[in-house]
């Protein structure tokens, strides 16, 4: 029997908690090494990151040897092709999330949506997904407006079974290894509460989750076209976050 194609977003209306890059992170690791077959679906317009970024990642790898022969390895190993990147407006992404499920056998489409409801399509398009995951940070004016966006979506929309979600989890990004751990414990008791869920996985801060493919052949961390490098995996809790993913959607 064909397997439903889940529908994944990482969303928030604050803008630069991680959406793009743990899309990213995420999708990799899913597609080049847990043997998932994923889609990006790129409407943050008119950034594009995800669009811009796979742009730049196939330059990379054709103008130097030692990325294109990696990638020849690798694709090679894995005997299928890159993960397709979708640039579109959130009002046509389901429309074309659909057909990409026609054409492939996808177990994960992932929604990058701009960073506001307001915008055209994104409201109706968040309320397609099947999971999403709210990425913050530990600051107070990011967690209170965080919440606000949270408990919105979740009392009006989620909880009254007008959506897809089964279910929304907010994910702590850019956690200071020196923050004591029981402040982040008090605020999860205090977002339970609020009757949302956390994602037991929190991604530190760290300056890798900033850097691209360079030419400086060093380890590769974010790529639309690779996996994150095993070298910088550990410490990094993106295979965790992964895991945890496939549970929470049971796949
Ligand atoms: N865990 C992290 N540690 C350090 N920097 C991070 C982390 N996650 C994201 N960033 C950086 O924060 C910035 C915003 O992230 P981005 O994914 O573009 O956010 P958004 O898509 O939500 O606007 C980027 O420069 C990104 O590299
Ligand atoms: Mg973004």
């Amino acid at each position: 029997m064909k397997k439903e194609t889940l529908f994944i977003a990482f969303s928030t209306q604050k803008g630069g908690m991680g959406k793009t890059t743990l899309t990213v992170l995420t999708a990799s690791f899913l597609h080049y090494v847990r043997g998932y077959n994923v889609a990006v679906i790129d409407c943050d317009y008119p950034q594009f990151s995800i669009a811009d970024m796979r742009e730049r990642d196939v330059e990379q790898v054709i103008n130097d040897s030692h990325y294109k022969k990696m990638a020849h390895i690798q694709f090679t190993q894995i005997g299928k092709d890159a993960y397709p990147v979708e640039d579109c407006s959130s009002v046509d992404a389901i429309e074309i999330a659909e057909s990409l499920q026609n054409e492939n056998e996808l177990d994960f489409i992932f929604f990058d949506l701009p960073g506001t409801l307001n915008a055209a399509g994104v409201v109706k398009t968040l309320a397609c997904m099947d999971y999403v995951f709210v990425p913050v940070s530990a600051d107070r004016v990011v967690l209170e407006s965080t919440l606000q966006f949270a408990t919105t979506f979740n009392d009006n929309l989620i909880t009254t079974g007008k959506t897809n979600i089964k279910t929304m989890s907010l994910i702590w990004n850019m956690v200071d290894g020196r923050e004591r751990t029981e402040l982040y414990h008090a605020y999860d008791s205090a977002i339970a509460e609020l009757g949302l869920q956390v994602m037991q996985t929190v991604i530190p801060d760290s300056k890798r989750f900033r850097k691209e493919m360079s030419g400086e052949r060093k380890a590769i961390f974010r790529s639309t076209l690779f996996p994150v490098d095993k070298s910088l995996l550990k410490g990094s809790n993106i295979e965790e976050l992964v895991n945890e993913i496939i549970e929470t959607v049971k796949r």
